[in-house]
């Protein structure tokens, strides 16, 4: 039996449901729970980005982790909740995906999930909010990003089924959660990323972080999950923040 145990509140709407799992575990509110919600007025996403959330078009799930590990694993905490969504998503929906640096999961090199971990204090110490928003329908994302995301019913051809998509994701949450907080755990959840991740080595990409890029070839993560990139210059660099775009060869 997995240690963790999920308890999920539902609601119709929310205008984030990181937000009121981070105000309930502020309360006291125990490990495991979790909110998921219809639609979401003020859903968020990395680096300060909104997150498109229209009633009945993604999965809008959050969980509370206390996880007993060194401050710097927990990057790997977010790996872990892509590990556990490419689970539910091929369990639930026969869907397979690969990670994108840090914490996109795509489907046919289009994104289908955002992972948004935030740090909240609680009375039992630091703890940390999983955010997962998963795209069940083209009516998710907004129309200037078609080609760049997709959905679970446009992958599939039939609608995903929410219920079924929710039970195997809390399922795999809980095993995966159980993976990273034993004695190996961190290389363990580091390997599984790593073979799911076209991203990790030998990848051209542009490297953004606001108005600063550079480009260069990945070369594996770090321990905590920074991403490495060698530079023109054969320069290792180690990316913590940012986003990672593939660059195609012009031909
Ligand atoms: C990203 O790719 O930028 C991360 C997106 C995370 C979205 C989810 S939806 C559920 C949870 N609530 C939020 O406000 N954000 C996360």
């Amino acid at each position: 039996m997995p240690s963790l145990k999920i308890k999920t509140l539902h609601y119709e709407s929310l205008p984030s449901t990181n937000t009121e799992v981070a105000r309930l575990a502020s309360d006291g509110a125990s490990e495991g729970l979790s909110i998921v919600a219809d639609e979401q007025t003020a859903g968020r996403g990395r680096l300060q980005r909104m997150w498109s959330s229209p009633m009945g078009a993604g999965l809008y799930f959050s969980v509370l982790l206390c996880p007993k590990i060194p401050l710097h694993s927990w990057p790997l905490i977010t790996f872990m909740a892509a590990l556990a969504t490419g689970d539910a998503l091929l369990s639930a929906a026969g869907l397979p995906t690969e990670i994108k640096w840090p914490n996109d999961l795509l489907a046919g090199e289009r994104k289908i999930c955002g992972i948004l971990s935030e740090t909240v204090d609680t009375p039992e110490g630091r703890a940390v909010v999983v955010g997962i928003g998963i795209n069940l329908t083209a009516q998710a994302y907004p129309p200037a990003l078609h080609g760049l995301a997709t959905s679970v019913e446009e992958e599939i051809g039939t609608p995903a089924d929410r219920h079924l998509l929710l039970t195997s994701l809390q399922t795999a949450i809980a095993h995966w959660y159980d993976e990273l907080l034993n004695l190996d755990g961190a290389e363990k959840i580091l390997r599984a990323w790593i073979d799911r991740s076209s991203y990790a080595e030998g990848r051209l990409v542009d490297v953004v972080n606001g108005d600063q890029s550079f480009r260069g070839i990945t070369r594996g993560v770090e321990p905590d999950g920074a991403l490495r990139v060698e530079t023109g210059s054969n320069e290792i660099r180690v990316v913590r923040a940012g986003d990672v775009v593939s660059v195609r060869s012009a031909n």
